[in-house]
């Protein structure tokens, strides 16, 4: 296939061939369908038939213990990812898991207010219904600017007035291509902590974000973060990470079904929480999926985060063009910076229809 590449493309035209064939489904699919569930590089999908045939020869848990070196590997990968540590990151099983295990740490009580914006993931707005219900916990949604993303000053103005229990950004929605000005939601939210409002706390979802920018913890300023590995980081399917900070383990926070990974049971009445993320995981794991991730994180990293970032945007940027050129096609995405979640709307078709046509042409879109 020959290979013809924008201007101003973050690789060369020799970089995007050797992607391809490291990437053997590019011969059979056009793949655009990465916030779904990204094409796993050889390497990733190696790295877990390898290990399903270890425990197929030796069993699974001789083998996690032969490997335990290359799995804590997933760890330490994880950390360099987002500027952390090793002891700060719990595997999961996919975003909704590692949400789930962070929301379910905080000590709601009746009243306490969850402050959140109007572009959230469905799944969290739908678990704060939940809350709502069995908790009476209070919603508060922050305003969005005009063009789209959370207002700042709305968000400062409800942070102080609240004082919320849980403060929850959706980083990049699932269905646009906005990206939530992220940076600035830490500072404001760092600064409002120095006012001693213990009892708040941050989780970012940063299913979309992850491999497609670079995340850095320490700058976003959230007590967690979550997301899943098998869509931008192109890892496999069943994955995702936690990230917990210092704050919320030295805190004391814990998932509501901790078990014995997460801690020790040291009498009759009474458990130990494990001090680092650990106490956020299950005791089993399907450990190939464990080291597909790795071998994943280390393939994105190893083209760099800010390189992706130029080519998704350029990329996106010239689909969203080209389409807005074609008649009755309308793009739909708004916000201060887009990323490469393209939505669009033909008017008088079908999505359905648009997603089988493309399919029988082999292009994956969503
Ligand atoms: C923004 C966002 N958050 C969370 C999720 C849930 O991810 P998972 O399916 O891994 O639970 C998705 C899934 O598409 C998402 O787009």
């Amino acid at each position: 296939m020959s290979i013809s590449i924008p201007v101003n493309s973050a690789f060369t035209k020799d970089e995007i061939a050797k992607f391809r064939v490291e990437t053997t489904g590019t011969r059979n699919v056009i793949h655009l369908n990465n916030a779904g569930s990204g094409l796993m590089p050889d390497v990733v999908t190696q790295a877990q038939v390898d290990h399903i045939h270890l425990e197929s020869q030796i069993g699974g848990y001789e083998a996690a213990a032969l490997n335990a070196d290359i799995i804590m590997g997933f760890y330490e990968q994880c950390g360099i990812l987002l500027n952390t540590k090793a002891r700060n990151i719990a595997f999961t099983s996919s975003a909704t898991d590692a949400y789930t295990r962070a929301l379910s740490s905080i000590p709601f009580e009746s009243g306490d207010v969850i402050l959140t914006d109007r572009d959230d993931f469905v799944s969290n707005q739908i678990q704060f219904l939940s809350l709502k219900k069995r908790l009476g916990v209070q919603i508060v949604h922050i305003a969005n600017e005009v063009n789209g993303g959370v207002d700042p000053g709305d968000l400062k103005d409800k942070l102080y007035k609240h004082r919320p229990k849980l403060l929850s950004i959706t980083h990049i929605p699932t269905n646009s291509g906005l990206v939530q000005p992220v940076g600035e939601v830490g500072k404001i939210y760092h600064e409002y902590l120095q006012h001693d409002y213990e009892k708040t706390w941050y989780i970012l979802d940063a299913c979309q974000s992850a491999g497609q920018m670079k995340l850095d913890v320490q700058n976003l300023h959230c007590d967690f973060m979550s997301f899943s590995c098998r869509k931008f980081l192109r890892g496999p399917r069943g994955t995702g990470a936690l990230f917990i900070s210092d704050r919320a383990l030295q805190g004391g926070l814990e998932p509501m079904f901790i078990d014995m990974r997460g801690a020790e049971w040291k009498e009759k009445d009474r458990y130990d929480q494990q001090p680092d993320a650990k106490r956020f995981e299950d005791w089993d794991f399907a450990y190939s999926t464990v080291l597909g991730t790795k071998s994943a994180i280390e393939y994105c990293s190893a083209i760099g985060e800010e390189k992706i970032w130029q080519q998704v945007k350029l990329l996106s940027g010239i689909t969203r063009q080209r389409l807005k050129e074609m008649d009755r096609v309308h793009t739909m995405d708004r916000g201060p910076e887009l990323a490469v979640l393209v939505t669009f709307h033909v008017e008088g078709s079908d999505p359905v229809y648009i997603v089988q046509e493309l399919l029988r042409r082999k292009i994956n879109g969503q």
